[in-house]
């Protein structure tokens, strides 16, 4: 392992004086010398692409440049300092930012100072030396556990105090891979500093888990964000307690493996109840340490002065099966504050499929748990990814996937065709399933979930339900009614305006939220609820969303 080093900076020339940003004219010679210095720091605009653990990254970018005196661009054109938070879960991310290689060089032009940084799963240190070929327009790159040296290698003043050790690499495989050892810290400086910039007023994220030890075959993130790293226990109660205090009133913990949190921290007294067993996968000594368990108990037990849960919603993703382990289920039932909602991909219905794809569980495993869990908490909505076409997928092996959404009948399936990712292992399988194939078979278990998904949303007809409003929906261009729930969701969420932007003047305008089964609810009702819980009737249901109106609370 590399230790501490010294950081390359990179130079970032000031805006000129001329471009008027922020400028204040001063019309009388003689105050010409109380007028202010031109702004000398570079606007920023980040953009990010991929999950939700991106996002929060970003909140921290974000948050780190604005404490370091810079300000927020509306726009990439209109920014010194493009920061790209890249995904490179499939081609198509990584492709879409390569795309963009041109319009960036286009823009660099007209303004000389502008700099670009690239951050994000798709810097990898195994391919350091392809970057400069496949994104020319980008003049840093910093993996995904380099982020925090982000101010300081722009020279700028930082906020954030030293960094610690950063520029940690790692063996995966034969690969090089940088660790997240010091996020942990630089996390907790972060909140204790006052400085993660926050997409939203009500919801947070809270990451608690880095990186990923498992060993699905077609998977780049381990390559991307190296082996699993937990945070400690009191550090993510404490931020929990912040963002409490802060009035939020949802938490979604965050982990590529969010129910592995715990395994690599040091034994304790006081966890010396923990015996938490892992029922497939790699066998690890899990007793005395924090589990994902014992940290929403923690974090449920938070309340106010009224004995309430101070977060009133908790959710996390994204639980792998390999750690959905008793103790778990049992925590979901008994904390209030849990919402009835599970992410748990299983990926394909076939259990060949499985084993080539390094999942190591069984279909028969993997619907036991699925047993375990609707028996304790009723109601409860399940979602999962499933990959299509994956290497030697045959037509029968598809069909079982088919047959597995029918029989578990899930609320949400996000699916996807197998994309190859360069030095990932099933790189040395042939992806001989025609991409024409891929497509048919995505498209046709997309007709297959589709009326499931109708089915257990109609399940909510004729009944009140909390949401908890979170955006105003602006009215589209085309005819359609916005508000039916027949369409699929968008997959670029900037279609809905954030909590913290004004609403539509006054009267009532459509806003959206989500049920504690994470279900979106359209409704029609003033700007001001956003950020509030509403009991609503539901009226309609669609695949992808219910519709209803509100209602007195019983
Ligand atoms: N850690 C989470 C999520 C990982 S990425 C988990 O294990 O579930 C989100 C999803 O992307 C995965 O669940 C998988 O369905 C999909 N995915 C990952 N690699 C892929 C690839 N090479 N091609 C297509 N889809 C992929
Ligand atoms: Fe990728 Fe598997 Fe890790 Fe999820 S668990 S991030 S799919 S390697
Ligand atoms: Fe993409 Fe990295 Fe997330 S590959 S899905 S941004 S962990």
């Amino acid at each position: 392992m590399t230790t501490g080093r010294l950081l390359p900076m990179l130079e970032i020339a000031p805006p000129p004086a001329s471009a008027g940003r922020d400028s204040t004219e001063v019309e009388d010679a003689r105050l010409a010398e109380f007028r202010p210095e031109p702004r000398a720091l570079p606007s920023f605009y980040v953009w990010t692409l991929g999950c939700q653990m991106n996002r929060s990254d970003s909140e921290e970018m974000a948050g780190r440049l604005l404490a370091a005196g810079c300000a927020e661009a509306p726009s990439m054109d209109a920014a010194d300092l493009v920061v790209i938070n890249t995904c490179a879960i499939r081609e198509a991310a990584e492709a879409k930012v390569i795309g963009r290689q041109g319009e960036l060089a286009r823009l660099k032009s007209l303004n000389p100072s502008m700099r670009v940084v690239m951050t994000g799963c798709a810097v990898r240190e195994m391919d350091r030396d392809r970057l400069d070929r496949r994104f020319p327009a980008v003049d840093l790159f910093l993996r995904p556990d380099q982020e925090p040296e982000l101010v300081d290698r722009l020279g700028l003043a930082s906020a954030q105090g030293p960094i610690g050790l950063t520029g940690a690499t790692t063996v995966v495989g034969r690969n090089l891979v940088g660790v997240a050892e010091h996020l942990a810290g630089t996390r907790a400086a972060a909140v204790a500093g006052g400085t993660v910039h926050r997409h939203s007023a009500v919801s947070a994220w809270l990451p608690i888990i880095y990186g990923c030890d498992k060993t699905c075959t077609y998977c780049i993130v381990p390559f991307s964000r190296g082996p699993e790293r937990s945070r400690p226990f009191d550090e993510i109660v404490d931020e929990a307690r912040t963002i409490a205090a802060q009035g939020f009133r949802e938490v979604t913990l965050l982990g590529q493996n969010v129910n592995s949190y715990g395994h690599d921290l040091a034994p304790e007294a006081r966890f010396g109840h923990v015996r938490t067993e892992r029922w497939a996968g790699r066998r690890l000594d899990l007793g005395s340490r924090p589990d994902l368990a014992e940290l929403i108990r923690a974090i449920d037990d938070l309340r106010t002065a009224d004995g309430s849960p101070a977060i009133p919603r908790l959710r996390f993703i994204t639980s792998h099966p390999w750690d959905l382990s008793d103790r778990l289920i049992e925590a979901m039932a008994d904390c209030s504050s849990v919402c009835e909602a599970l992410h748990l991909p299983v990926q394909s219905g076939d259990d060949a499929v499985l084993k080539r794809m390094g999942r190591q569980y069984t279909i028969e495993h993997y619907l036991e748990r699925l047993e375990r869990i609707r028996e304790a908490v009723p109601e409860i909505a399940i979602s999962t990814d499933v990959i299509v076409g994956f290497c030697g997928e045959t037509e029968e092996q598809f069909e079982s996937t088919l047959r597995l959404l029918e029989r578990v009948r899930y609320d949400q399936v996000f699916a996807a065709a197998y994309s190859e990712r360069p030095g990932t292992p099933a790189t040395h399988l042939a992806d001989d399933v025609p991409a024409e194939d891929k497509r048919r078979r995505l498209n046709t278990l997309l007709g297959v979930q589709e009326p499931i998904g109708l089915e257990r949303n109609q399940a909510w007809l004729d009944r009140d339900v909390e949401v908890m409003v979170d955006a105003v929906v602006p009215p589209r261009s085309h005819d359609h009614d916005p508000v039916d729930g027949d369409e699929p969701p968008v997959a670029d969420s900037s279609a809905r305006r954030p909590i913290g932007e004004p609403g539509e003047g006054s009267g009532d305008v459509h806003l959206s939220g989500r049920t504690r089964q994470n279900k979106l609810v359209h409704l029609l009702g003033p700007a001001s609820w956003l950020g509030s819980f509403v009991n609503v009737r539901i009226e309609h249901a669609g695949p992808y969303a219910l519709r209803g109106t509100p209602v007195a609370d019983a």
